[in-house]
């Protein structure tokens, strides 16, 4: 492990911060559903000199000398994810899952198309036409939904008139807040219909995906996949584009370069390799299985408790707590109650949420970091009895520190990969 000997000299402020972060991250349980901890070989790669090279271009193709290196940590980053997703081409330059998403659009659309994604309060993204976007302004946005908010069944039947209706030229799969599985075939049977491009926006469930735990949308011949390398995949923070097929590929790579971004990040590229390379060995198909079935094993802890969540289940990794039907609390309080014994997780729109977006009536909590640290289905219950006590106990300050103690007393058996015990 690092010893930040140099940063504790030179910066005494930002090392401060950093220790502060470590004992957060150490001391507290992290149920955000989007986060994860990566291995100390991935964090190595983060801070190494990659990051002081330029690399305009792609291996073999660049606009600047001294690209050995570089050449080799590229094309391995590229060669690994194709094998782990099936992929026909893969850029793994985007900075992000949100400009990976902006070069497939700029790559498949012309200003005014349409793009057809999932409501944003049954689980869509901010980058699936959320208004306060700039894409908005660029391109149109129509919707589908959930059928049945109680089995999160889509309603494919509407989706489809909605695109014979508006033609889109994108039918685009995936969410940030939705614990069900996404019929591809169907979906794609729906965009052959009307000659629309698939893509799957696969930032929360990459993981599980290369995991071989959930279905990989390309084997229903989706035409392309975004996703972020942070969550479940469990890399640097970073993005990626797939395509099924080489051609696509090429319009993928002009458009996130020269056509969005610049010189690509160097040293997040060697730490996406590096993932790439762990999540290809077949303990991760046992860590990816462990996420779901923790999250299921909590899931059932919670609905054994008369704990109301959105869809009744979950079939991935997160899922969503209606606080206001389950406590008669709204989210943020929940939120907060949670941060004061050491357990994190956010607030969350719950479908047709009859409360304001930033005061919802839900949250969402999700099991890729705890099971990282080793977590099994045994304390799925340790950790849903810590939340029930914390709600039951909530007026009461000094069982609530109790509670955080033994919080901090049980994390200290989970150490968290990259930090010294
Ligand atoms: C489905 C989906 N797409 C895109 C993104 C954006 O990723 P980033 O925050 O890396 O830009 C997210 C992040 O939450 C996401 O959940």
């Amino acid at each position: 492990m690092p010893t930040y000997d140099a940063l504790k000299t030179a910066d005494a402020d930002i090392y401060n911060a950093l220790m502060g972060e470590m004992t957060r991250q150490t001391e507290g349980v992290e149920l955000i559903a989007s986060e994860n901890y990566v291995s100390p070989a991935v964090l190595e790669c983060m801070g190494s000199v990659f990051n002081n090279k330029y690399s305009e271009g792609y291996p073999g193709k660049r606009y600047y000398g001294g690209q050995e290196y570089t050449d080799i940590v590229e094309q391995l980053a590229i060669d690994r994810a194709k094998i782990l997703f099936n992929a026909g081409h893969a850029n793994v330059q985007p900075h992000a899952g949100a400009p990976a998403n902006m070069g497939m659009y700029f790559a498949l659309l012309e200003p005014g198309d349409t793009v057809m994604g999932m409501d944003l309060s049954h689980g869509g993204h901010l980058t699936h036409g959320h208004p306060v976007t700039y894409l908005t302004k660029i391109f149109k946005f129509v919707r589908y939904k959930m059928k049945d908010i109680e089995t999160g069944e889509i309603d494919y039947d509407e989706m489809r008139k909605v695109a014979l209706a508006e033609k889109p030229k994108i039918i685009l799969a995936g969410f940030s807040a939705y614990p069900r599985e996404l019929d591809y075939a169907k979906m794609k049977a729906i965009a052959d219909e009307v000659g629309a491009y698939t893509v799957a926006d696969m930032a929360h469930i990459a993981g599980l995906i290369a995991g071989k735990a959930l279905r990989n949308p390309f084997d229903d011949g989706f035409d392309v996949i975004t996703t972020t390398t942070h969550k479940t995949l469990r890399g640097p923070r970073g993005g990626m584009i797939l395509t099924r097929e080489e051609a696509l590929g090429k319009k993928m790579d002009k458009m996130v370069f020269p056509g969005l971004q610049g010189g690509p990040i160097m040293q997040m590229v060697a730490a996406k390799a590096v993932a790439f390379g762990e999540a290809l060995k077949p303990e991760f198909q046992v860590y990816a299985r462990q996420i779901i079935t923790n999250a299921k094993h909590l899931a059932q802890y919670f609905m054994d408790r008369n704990v109301k969540l959105v869809t009744n289940g979950t079939d991935n990794h997160l899922m969503l707590i209606d606080c206001v039907k389950s406590w008669n609390l709204p989210g943020g309080e929940v939120e907060k109650l949670f941060d004061r014994i050491g357990i994190t997780l956010n607030k969350n729109m719950i479908a047709n949420d009859a409360r304001p977006p930033m005061d919802p009536s839900g949250v969402r909590l999700g099991t890729p970091a705890i099971t990282t640290r080793g977590m099994k289905e045994a304390e799925m219950e340790t950790l849903g009895g810590f939340m029930l006590s914390a709600i039951e106990k909530r007026s009461d300050d000094a069982a609530i520190s109790a509670l955080h103690e033994e919080v901090k007393t049980f994390c200290k058996k989970f150490p968290v990969p990259g930090i010294a015990k």
